[in-house]
């Protein structure tokens, strides 16, 4: 039977932590460390994620600020405000919610955000220093996956680590910080021949496919970590991830649960890139 990794009582205890740093950067600088979240247009799921964005935020005492753009927005509008804040000294970091509308140009846009104040690592500057070794910022969601191991003592080194999902924001970056503390990392896919043959050698097996019930008992090594990366919304509007979760309880040594397992993870490591983006700005 499984331990269960509480993403939650994990991530209050590290928001905790930030609370306690924002309000010594505020007491010493006279100013708390700014975050600004760009949205454009009216994605429900998006709306939400930024609204839990905002409230993370007041909560440790980080200023945050939303800036709300029609879904018909020109590219060149969004990026010459991303210039403005870029230029803006009160602001430390700056998140354009994604997805965009497809009239944008993603990559365009990501990349416009000053390295210095990227809090989601996703340009091409942080994501270069991330492969290198040479980071501020850490993408978040596998920032937070790392936090889950390391708070349940969970060592990832000479460890078989296989991440399902090869996506710039999660599985490219999880196989990096994997390297980066020794595990010998498999990165599988949809195009992957036998799924199986991979996952049940895995003593650390990441799953970011987003299809519920996609890992099964039968799929994973007897005493593995199991992380479920996975947000899936089911018919009855109830939220689960990737994995069965009861079935692969009875066989792994942890498990993270959906919700509460690496979701409030997220959020919590881009509180601590907006702290870490002020520090080096001062
Ligand atoms: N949309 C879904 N997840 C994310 C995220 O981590 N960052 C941004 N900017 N947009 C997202």
């Amino acid at each position: 039977m499984a331990r269960i990794i509480d993403g939650k009582a994990i991530s209050a205890q590290i928001r905790g932590e930030i609370a306690e740093k924002v309000a010594a950067f505020t007491a010493q600088h006279g100013f708390s460390p700014s975050l600004t979240v760009i949205i454009v247009g009216e994605d429900p799921a998006s709306l939400v994620y930024v609204k839990n964005k905002h409230k993370a935020c007041e909560q440790v005492g980080i200023k945050s600020d939303i800036i709300r753009l029609p879904a018909d927005v020109s590219e060149t509008e969004l990026l010459s405000l991303i210039d403005k804040l870029n230029n803006d000294k009160g602001v430390n970091g700056i998140l354009v919610q994604l997805p965009l509308p497809k009239h944008i140009n993603e990559e365009s846009v990501i990349c416009r955000i000053s390295p210095k104040k990227d809090v989601d690592a996703f340009g091409y500057e942080n994501v270069g220093r991330i492969l290198t070794g040479n980071f501020d910022f850490l993408p978040c969601t596998p920032a937070g996956v790392m936090e889950l191991l390391h708070r349940s003592g969970i060592s990832v080194t000479g460890k078989d680590c296989v991440v399902i999902g090869r996506s710039n924001i999660v599985g490219k970056p999880m196989a990096a910080l994997l390297m980066h503390e020794n595990g010998t990392v498999t990165v599988c896919h949809s195009k992957t021949a036998d799924l199986r043959s991979h996952t049940s050698r895995a003593d650390i097996l990441v799953s970011s496919v987003g299809k519920a019930g996609f890992v099964t008992a039968d799929m994973i090594k007897d005493g593995a970590v199991i992380i479920d990366v996975g947000i899936n919304r089911l018919q009855d509007g109830k939220l689960t991830g990737d994995v069965d979760f009861e079935g692969c309880f009875e066989k792994a040594s942890y498990i993270t649960p959906v919700p509460g397992g690496v979701g409030p993870m997220t959020i919590t490591m881009l509180l601590q890139n907006t702290l870490t983006a002020a520090n080096k700005q001062i």
